[in-house]
């Protein structure tokens, strides 16, 4: 399987270049991105964004993870990414994002969000995709909100994140109540 070029209103999500690690690197840099993921490192090591973009292809062979760039549709500027990843067995998959500062606020994130379910349903076949976020993210979970996405519970200091334990809250999506929406 590769990765498709899925296109939105203003965004275009595709799959990243090795020539997208120094934008990458800049963007995902920002402590404002690391301090509510779990896998982003900080300060961000030069180069590991390209050792990270060079995983992709390999994922997306296996069906594991999907990873796109999401881009400006018109000037083409890298905004963020997004990734869904797949449990085949279950025909479900976790979704994953980070946006880059300077362009939160404007229904990016949301958008993206929502090609991807629409494409993982229609396309992928896939049955229910989940998400999480820190507690004290609310933004992110607003954008779990906004792709449909219904609130299943938190679970209280689930992760301990650079010597803080964090409150996990927990949204998902079934295929049957997206098809409604
Ligand atoms: C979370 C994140 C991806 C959101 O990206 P974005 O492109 O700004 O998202 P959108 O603009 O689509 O939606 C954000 C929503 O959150 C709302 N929001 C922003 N700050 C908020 C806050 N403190 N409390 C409540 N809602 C908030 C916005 O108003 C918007 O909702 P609206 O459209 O109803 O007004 C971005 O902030 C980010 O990358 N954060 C760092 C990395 C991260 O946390 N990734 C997710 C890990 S679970």
């Amino acid at each position: 399987m590769h990765i498709p070029t899925l296109d939105s209103v203003r965004l275009r999500l595709r799959a990243f270049n090795l020539s997208d690690g120094t934008a990458v690197e800049r963007l995902a840099g920002d402590f404002a991105i690391a301090d509510t993921t779990l896998t982003i490192p900080h300060p961000y090591p030069e180069g590991a964004a390209a050792t990270w973009i060079a995983t992709h292809s390999e994922w997306a062979q296996c069906g594991k993870r999907w990873e796109w760039a999401i881009t400006e549709r018109n000037t083409g500027e890298l905004l963020g990414a997004i990734g869904l990843s797949q449990e085949r067995q279950h025909q479900r998959g976790e979704l994953g994002y980070w946006m880059g500062q300077p362009f939160w606020n404007q229904g990016y994130t949301s958008e993206a969000a929502a090609a991807v379910l629409r494409h993982a349903f229609t396309t992928l076949g896939f049955n229910r995709i989940f998400a999480h976020h820190f507690a004290r993210n609310p933004a992110s979970g607003r954008v779990m909100q906004k792709i449909g996405m219904r609130l299943e519970g938190c679970q209280r200091q689930h992760i301990r994140n650079r010597d803080r334990f964090e409150d996990l809250v927990h949204y998902a999506i079934l295929r049957e109540e997206w098809s409604l929406t």
